[in-house]
């Protein structure tokens, strides 16, 4: 697709807040361009899924960073493992949801994580998700995206998700999550989120899933034939 080159390795960083479809539509994009998609998100539920299983308070920042330390996260065909365990599921639960923005606050366990996401994006094409992939992650991504959305559009959309498996969930209550999580992940000390110089903001709104990953394949596309054209007038 778009004359990708075969010696280069392709990035595309998404950020955004929380419910904005980052992941849906980064899923979908990889797909489509047959990329590896890396959630990163992910990466911070799973951490935060064992510190709330071994009853570490999530103010005890040595015992959380500690535990960290000693933690195997892999991903296997958009599966994460957490010391071998599937926790693909478990993850997306109301607790960890609550308290995954204080622990991805936390420097040190910030830092495990970058460098396993560097690590894991050297080696194929990837669409990586999260707050911090065009700032801090993939800095020199082909492609940065900043996926926005209305709050009142972002808690629509994840009511309308978790509605079948918690029947008495509330939109209002949903919304204030998003705008408390919202407001931790900006106001962090470290690697808050914040668009990239160079990101492509979008606002997502009002369009369909298949309208952004039509504009993301296609920003992509011009942004690839591009840098194609600029290093054969350089000649580099
Ligand atoms: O619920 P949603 O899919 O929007 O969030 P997520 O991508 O699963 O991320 C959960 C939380 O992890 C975020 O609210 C951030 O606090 C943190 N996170 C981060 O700090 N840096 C990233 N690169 C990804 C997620």
């Amino acid at each position: 697709m778009c004359g990708l080159k075969k010696d280069q390795i392709y990035q595309i960083a998404i950020d955004g807040p929380a419910g904005a479809g980052k992941s849906t539509i980064a899923k979908l994009l990889a797909s489509k361009l047959a990329f590896t998609y890396i959630d990163t998100g992910a990466m911070y539920r799973a951490i935060t899924y064992k510190i709330l299983k071994q009853c570490i308070p999530l103010n005890d920042v040595h015992a959380m960073i500690a535990l960290a330390k000693q933690t195997e996260i892999t991903i296997e065909n958009e599966h994460i493992f957490l010391d071998q365990e599937d926790v693909t599921d478990l993850i997306r639960s109301e607790k960890v949801t609550k308290g995954v923005s204080t622990v991805a606050s936390v420097k040190e366990i910030r830092e495990e994580m970058v460098q396993f996401q560097k690590c894991i994006s050297q080696h194929s094409h990837v669409v990586m998700d999260g707050r911090d992939i065009g700032t801090v992650v993939l800095t020199e991504a082909d492609l940065k995206v900043f996926l926005t959305a209305s709050v009142e559009e972002r808690a629509r959309r994840r009511f309308e998700e978790l509605r079948e498996q918690q029947p008495d969930v509330q939109l209002k209550a949903i919304e204030e999550q998003i705008k408390q999580r919202d407001y931790v992940d900006e106001n962090r000390e470290h690697d808050p989120l914040t668009p990239a110089n160079d990101a492509v903001h979008i606002d997502s709104t009002s369009l369909s899933i298949h309208e952004v990953v039509e504009n993301i394949t296609q920003l992509f596309c011009e942004k690839i034939k591009k840098e194609s054209v600029e290093k054969l007038v350089d000649g580099r």
